[in-house]
């Protein structure tokens, strides 16, 4: 396993922000350079987990062809030293399987942060991941991959490079097709608070 110590996370920071340059939200340019500028500090305690779409993720990787390929080597080293985990948010009634996470930046991430959560969302082909919202304020950006993405009552269509922002509660929900989808996810603002599925508000859904 790389020692997340000799992993570049500046390097990779200031790729990410030339991503999300264009984006006008002075929370979250603030937040990418003040890490630029005092990176975060590995954690040691964190442990490699394979994920079970091992194959969709390689695949994803190596569609990172585009306007992301300047990320591919970086992702592609922290994704095999990520501790990956298969999730359903405690619901499987609402979605069984088809996707996979990891946190890189974060409480329980590669790297340690308080107030942001970051990492790598991998959706596996023909899934529908139901609409679902929660309290923090989240910012996608596509690596790599198709799939249709519903914010609330607007659809739009997903490629490499599309970034996407989800305000805090805003319903959302993404379908792939015959290719599998590979995202960088960020979470800011209440990163405790509540998920739920929509039309399933009563139940608390696991932030893990
Ligand atoms: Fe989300």
């Amino acid at each position: 396993m790389m020692n997340p110590a000799e992993f570049p996370i500046q390097t990779f920071l200031i790729e990410l922000n030339h991503h999300f340059q264009n984006v006008d939200h002075p929370g979250l340019s603030g937040m990418l350079q003040d890490m630029i500028s005092q990176p975060p500090s590995p954690n040691p305690q964190l442990e490699a987990k394979t994920p079970y779409f091992k194959k969709e993720l390689d695949q994803s990787i190596q569609d990172m062809n585009g306007s992301t390929h300047s990320l591919k080597s970086l992702v592609n080293d922290l994704s095999a030293n990520a501790s990956w985990q298969d999730a359903s948010r405690g619901v499987p009634e609402f979605m069984k399987k088809g996707y996979s996470f990891t946190e890189i930046i974060g409480q329980d991430g590669f790297f340690l942060h308080d107030s942001l959560r970051l990492g790598f969302f991998l959706q596996a082909p023909w899934i529908d991941y139901p609409a679902h919202a929660h309290d923090a304020e989240e910012w996608y950006l596509v690596l790599s991959g198709r799939a249709e993405w519903q914010i609330d009552d607007d659809v739009h269509q997903a490629e490499e490079g599309t970034i996407f922002h989800h305000p805090p509660t805003a319903g959302h929900r993404m379908l792939t097709f015959e290719n599998p989808m590979l995202a960088i996810w960020i979470w800011t603002g209440a990163i405790h608070g509540r998920y739920w599925f929509v039309g399933h508000e009563e139940i608390d859904c696991q932030l893990k």
